[in-house]
């Protein structure tokens, strides 16, 4: 599939999505995160990948929303046409693992669009932040809501209020990035994490980080119900089977997803 703005390619049962538009830092304009979206269904549909790789440039992962393209836009065409409802939260909605590796800028829209990730792998060089409030507007795409979850209030505040940037180490003291990785390694650590996750029962995977996902949106008690729920739906998978036995007789597994 040929798109303008973002680059794929697949790397065994890896996907891999670069954000394209160099010129412009990779700001998210509405051509990129429709084809982000559209990148994403085809992944999600193809039972060949088990993760993908979200990635942008070594300078950006993505400056964030396009202001010259935002910037004529009004309330009412942004409330009927919800863009970062329809498309941008594609990246949130995707059911695989994905993984964003982030190197150079993450602002804004970019920010929020690796925060939707599973995890950020960041290189040395990385630098996130909600600038927002310097163009007259607060975050729009989950800023407020995913930054207090992932790195608590008085960090998002800090960094919204003020619109700041933080960098890489900081990033990881605060819990937003998993890793810190030298920037010339950041694609070939986070296309290992990557294959690591794919090699899994693509069914547990999903299962997981969905649970994960669900700790965010319910209360303890019901999160660990869920959870004990799904746990013992596993042992009607193959994988299942195939996982425990292959413990015990001292060999690798071999999942058919299933
Ligand atoms: N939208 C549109 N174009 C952008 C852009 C963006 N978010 N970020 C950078 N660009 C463009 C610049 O306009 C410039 O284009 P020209 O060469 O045609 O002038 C090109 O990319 C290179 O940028 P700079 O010359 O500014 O590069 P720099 O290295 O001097 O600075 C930067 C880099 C600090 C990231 C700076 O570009 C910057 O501050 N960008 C804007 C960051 C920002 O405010 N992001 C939030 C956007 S709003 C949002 O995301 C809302 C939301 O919540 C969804």
């Amino acid at each position: 599939m040929a798109y303008n703005t973002i680059q794929t390619r697949t790397e065994g049962r890896v996907g891999v999505i670069t954000l394209n538009r160099p010129e412009a830092l990779n700001a998210l304009c509405d051509e990129l995160t429709g084809e982000l979206t559209e990148a994403l269904a085809q992944f999600e549909s193809d039972d060949d990948i088990g993760c993908v790789v979200l990635t942008g440039s070594k300078k950006s992962f993505a400056a964030g929303a396009d202001i010259k393209e935002l910037q004529g836009r009004n309330a009412v065409d942004l409330y009927l046409n919800d863009p970062f409802a329809k498309s941008w939260e594609s990246v949130a909605r995707f059911r695989k693992p994905i993984l964003a590796a982030v190197s150079g800028y993450a602002l804004g829209g970019g920010c929020e669009i690796a925060m939707m990730c599973d995890f950020i792998i960041a290189s040395d060089t990385a630098k996130f932040g909600q600038p927002e409030i310097n163009l007259g507007v607060m975050p729009g795409a989950g800023g407020t809501q995913r930054l207090p979850r992932a790195i608590g209030k008085a960090k998002a505040m800090d960094l919204c209020l003020t619109g700041r940037m933080m960098d890489a180490e900081e990033a990881e003291r605060a819990g937003l990035v998993a890793r810190i990785v030298p920037a010339d390694e950041l694609l070939e650590v986070a296309l290992q994490a990557a294959e690591t996750i794919a090699s899994k029962s693509l069914v547990v995977a999903m299962q997981t980080k969905e649970a994960i996902n669900r700790s965010y949106e319910m209360t303890l008690d019901e999160g660990i119900r869920w959870e004990r729920r799904v746990f013992q739906s596993q042992f009607n998978l193959e994988d299942q089977k195939e996982g425990m036995a292959a413990f015990a007789e001292k060999r690798s597994p071999h999942f058919k997803h299933r």
